[in-house]
């Protein structure tokens, strides 16, 4: 009996995070029909792919992603920000919450909901962000609709209208809500704990960086280097280290977004070793970049936490080896060239990198850091189990979500600022030469980037965790 699918991916080479091996794959309705070792006359597909030479990936996850939407627009949007994910490879991403509204309660993932569904040229799933007394008790609700995971900006003060990110904070600025008491946080996690999802933290102890940072300031030191002295290591330890005493105290599952340094990996490794559930991410500006490079490469690269030192940049890659780390994502948060224009100390943190992550990590690859299938795992598959969305996202199997990410292992390219799809192009990476790029985005069996060009339409549909809405306790 012949079986009609909507689509037919042949000749590839299937990677997944333990396995390398050429299969027929089936789509029909959004899904994947079936995988067979060739091409099987069972199947009569509408459309037929030829991926003859390529590595065809289950789509690629970016869990970071700021994009600034709604809110401070003149940045990026979702619109740019998902065609820049469909043209760097990526399937899925997750967004940050810290948007004009935040989203922090009900009415406002609703709102969000909405608001990029009309944009989204790839899936997408939303964070929730932890803002302590002023929320706690609307966790419950956001954890019903389908949050990803609970994000708190641990250090950060937030404009007390906007929820804006101060990224030059000091005591005594008016129409700011200050970073938050350890008290306060210490409730933010049993909140989260009693939902059975992440709490996932920026890690940066403003105490210290306040002190420190007005010693630099003081005697007019305004390099790279004093950026560094005002926020060095200590200051993600410090939390990180605090964070998973709570985390022990409270059993909530304890995440440290993009770290920064080797002290902090070191500090997590042991806390896996002792049994608890601590769970870790870097990006590729602290495997890419050190401060060593700051004159070459300039303002572009100031982000926070910032990129440390080439002595770190190692113990973060042994922490991808190792397996202590278990996942890579962007933090892509642009600025317009002219906010990142100024003097170091004022302008904002943050660059673009949803579009520039799977080419980077690609060349890593090629280079021999890592193997494809490790890179499979920490884009793909990791993401996908930690935050409960396997096995719709993050495998290839029957059953699952036709996202597909192909990959040309021999193409060699150098990373272009101008031919960036986001709003704002700001990027430390110009001219960075890459080997090993993503040539084709596939979502739910549509084709949203082919060979660079980004042919998405606004599709992009919500993710949400399988478990959604069951409480482990109330
Ligand atoms: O560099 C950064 N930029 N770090 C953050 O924590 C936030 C982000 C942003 O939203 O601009
Ligand atoms: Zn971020």
């Amino acid at each position: 009996m012949m079986v009609k699918c909507d689509l037919c991916i042949k000749n590839g080479t299937i990677v997944t995070g333990s396995d390398t091996f050429q299969s027929s794959i089936y789509v029909k309705d959004e899904k994947i029909l079936a995988i067979t070792a060739a091409e099987d006359e069972t199947y009569e597909a509408e459309e037929t792919i030829d991926a003859k030479g390529l590595h065809v990936l289950p789509g690629l996850i970016d869990t970071h992603v700021h994009s600034r939407d709604p809110g401070p627009t003149h940045k990026e949007d979702f619109y740019h920000s998902t065609r820049a994910a469909a043209a760097g490879g990526i399937t899925t991403l997750f967004e940050m919450p810290n948007t004009t509204p935040p989203v922090d309660n009900e009415t406002h993932f609703a709102l969000q909901k909405d608001n990029l569904s009309s944009k989204a040229a790839v899936d997408f799933g939303l964070w929730g962000i932890c803002l302590g007394h002023l929320n706690n008790e609307k966790l419950p609700a956001l954890h019903k609709q389908g949050v990803i995971g609970f994000k708190f900006f641990w250090g950060y003060a937030v404009h007390e209208e906007t929820f804006q990110l101060m990224y030059n904070y000091k005591p005594g600025m008016e129409k700011v809500i200050p970073p938050f008491h350890d008290g306060e946080v210490y409730e933010m996690m049993e909140h989260v704990a009693k939902t059975g999802q992440i709490f996932a933290v920026h890690a940066e102890n403003n105490d210290l960086i306040q002190t420190l940072t007005d010693r630099v300031e003081k005697r007019g030191g305004r390099s790279y280097e004093d950026l560094l002295e005002g926020r060095p290591s200590l200051t993600e330890f410090l939390t990180v280290q605090t964070g998973i005493a709570m985390a022990r105290a409270t059993g909530v599952r304890f995440h440290v977004l993009h770290v920064s340094s080797g002290d902090s990996v070191e500090i997590i490794r042991q806390a896996q070793r002792e049994g608890l559930p601590v769970t870790v991410e870097t990006c590729p500006h602290y495997l890419f970049l050190s401060a060593e490079q700051y004159d070459e490469i300039g303002s572009t690269m100031k982000v926070y936490p910032p990129v440390k030192y080439k002595k770190d940049q190692e113990a973060i890659w042994e922490g991808i080896l190792d397996g202590t780390i278990s996942s890579v994502c962007s933090d892509h948060a642009p600025h317009t060239s002219s906010e990142k224009d100024g003097e170091l100390w004022s302008i904002p943190a943050g660059m673009c990198g949803v579009e520039t992550l799977a080419p980077l990590m690609l060349n890593a690859v090629s280079e021999k850091r890592i193997t494809l299938n490790r890179f499979v795992q920490l884009l793909s598959e990791e993401p996908a189990r930690m935050y409960g969305i396997a096995p719709q996202k993050g495998t290839i199997h029957p059953g699952s979500d036709a996202d597909f990410t192909f990959v040309d292992m021999e193409m060699e390219d150098k990373i272009d600022i101008n031919k960036l799809h986001s709003k704002s192009k700001v990027s430390a990476y110009h001219n960075f030469p890459v080997k090993g790029w993503p040539v084709r985005t596939i979502v739910r069996g549509k084709t949203v980037m082919d060979k660079g060009s980004v042919t998405a339409e606004s599709a992009g549909c919500l993710v949400t965790p399988a478990a959604k809405g069951d409480m482990l306790y109330e």
